[in-house]
């Protein structure tokens, strides 16, 4: 299985939904990436409240580095989870047939009580907004994990 985590900037929200799913996975027969829906902030290493915020629940992101989401990725992943419903829309957009269009998800669709279809883009705000961000995509990617890997 292939996963790719995809926001705008891949350097506040995506690094930590790569670095959770992974963390939650214990085979080796996965890959979990993420990128950007813009190339902003490419060769970049993720945002310091990020790394912050993952490095107290044990998660090292440190070492993750932007870049833009490439249209060959429709083909190089089985599942593409977009932060927002922003990034959704842009990735349907780049997608060329049906069956790419079927690998894009909103990751916070996975936690099926969830009336929330965005992970709040926190680049802006505080570092309470990559609290609630980590623990919004901890729950998401606890669903993935038991589903898919
Ligand atoms: P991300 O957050 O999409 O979660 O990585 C952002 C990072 C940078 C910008 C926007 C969102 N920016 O406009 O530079």
């Amino acid at each position: 299985m292939k996963i790719l985590m995809v926001c705008l900037g891949n350097i506040c929200r995506s690094p930590l939904a790569e670095g959770i799913l992974a963390s939650k996975v214990v085979s080796k027969n996965i890959i979990i990436d993420s990128a950007g829906t813009s190339g902003y902030h490419a060769g970049e290493h993720p945002d310091k409240r990020s790394i912050k915020i993952a490095e107290k629940k044990g998660i090292d992101i440190s070492k993750q580095r932007s870049r833009k989401f490439m249209i060959d990725d429709f083909e190089k992943f089985d599942l593409i989870y977009a932060m927002d419903e922003s990034n959704f829309q842009d990735l349907i957009t780049l997608a060329r047939n049906e069956n790419e269009i079927k690998k894009v998800k909103l990751i916070l669709k996975e936690v099926s009580e969830n009336k929330i279809l965005n992970v709040p883009d926190p680049y802006y705000g505080s570092n309470q907004g990559f609290e609630k961000v980590f623990e919004m995509l901890n729950e998401a990617c606890e669903v993935i994990a038991s589903k898919y890997v």
